[in-house]
């Protein structure tokens, strides 16, 4: 691995950002979920070195991001649902898992040699600033060495990858706070919950989304158990302890959301779990409260379940 200086991007930068991308540079930009480490998704020398920079398993495809549809439908085929679920929610916190159309031109490390292909049209103003200067299709796995906790400001992404990528665009805190829900086609399920409610997909479709989120049998090859891991152990459902992270009423050093804000307490997960795990050591268990399971509460359970998983190693 190579010694990179990294460079502090903002927005009077977003033209000498979109080259890097467009050279095979790689270049962390903010979404609304979390940031992404982004690489030009045909050129295979840049995506291998995003998979090197975060020591991310070669097998684990990566979301490719777009600006417009008109991209989008180049790259895959739309069939009646996922079309109907590109206009409900692109852009937005959404990814669609679809099959690869011919002459896609992405770099088949992007879609780990499967014939899909994950997509997504983020809604951050900057991102699709970006996206739209570069005209490339983005591939971008979270922002983050394989394993460890998503990143929602620059300051994460320079915390874990630091001397391993080109640049970061700083655009602050992230909005959303999770990653985006991936929804698979043909037939119509969900792979991993995340920043678009699932109560909004069912809306949308007119009935319950079937689930396909089985970490033992990982339809989206990244669901392993463990992830999103601290240094400390994580318990979860607690109501006290010496490194309690709170929610609503059930207080600790650190509240998600002292008035029980499901928006604002994803938007916290991840920095908080980051500030507990500053204050805890390798050996002490960080307490958090219960979470509902309804709207972004799916989302957040799900990584806080893989976070207090037991790790591989
Ligand atoms: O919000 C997000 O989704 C962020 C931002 C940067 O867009 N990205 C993100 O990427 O979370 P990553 O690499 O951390 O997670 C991508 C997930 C992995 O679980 C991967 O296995 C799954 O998407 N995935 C990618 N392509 C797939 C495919 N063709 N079929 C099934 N799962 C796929
Ligand atoms: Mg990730």
């Amino acid at each position: 691995m190579t010694d990179l200086d990294t460079l502090l991007l903002g927005h009077a930068d977003l033209a000498k950002a979109a080259k890097m991308l467009q050279s095979g540079q790689l270049v962390a930009f903010p979404t609304e979920t979390v940031y992404g480490l982004g690489a030009d998704a045909r050129n295979g020398t840049a995506v291998a070195a995003i998979y090197a920079a975060k020591g991310r398993p070669s097998f684990n495809p990566l979301i490719v991001h777009v600006a417009s549809m008109e991209k989008a439908e180049a790259l895959a085929h739309f069939d009646h649902d996922a079309r109907a679920l590109a206009q409900a929610f692109w852009p937005g916190p959404l990814s669609l898992v679809l099959p690869l159309k011919d002459g896609h031109g992405l770099s088949s490390l992007v879609t780990a040699g499967l014939d899909t292909v994950a997509i997504r049209m983020p809604a951050q103003p900057l991102a699709r600033d970006l996206l739209a200067l570069a005209d490339c299709p983005v591939a971008a796995p979270s922002a983050n060495p394989s394993g460890q906790i998503s990143p929602t400001t620059a300051a994460h992404v320079l915390a874990g990858l630091s001397g391993r990528i080109d640049a970061v665009l700083d655009d602050g805190p992230c909005d959303v706070g999770v990653e985006s829900t991936i929804v698979a086609t043909i037939p119509v399920r969900l792979l991993r919950p995340g920043g678009l409610p699932v109560e909004a997909l069912n809306a949308a479709l007119g009935s319950p989304i079937a689930e396909d989120t089985n970490p033992d049998t990982p339809s989206a090859p990244g669901q392993l158990v463990s992830h999103y891991a601290p240094n400390a152990r994580v318990a979860l459902n607690q109501t006290d302890g010496a490194f309690m992270l709170g929610f609503g009423a059930i207080d600790g050093q650190l509240n998600l959301s002292p008035s029980g804000d499901l928006h604002e307490a994803a938007a916290n997960l991840f920095a908080m779990l980051r500030q507990m795990d500053g204050l805890a050591s390798d050996t002490d268990t960080i307490h958090v409260a219960p979470i509902p399971t309804t709207g972004l509460g799916l989302a957040i359970n799900d990584r806080l379940t893989r976070a207090a998983a037991p790790r591989s190693g």
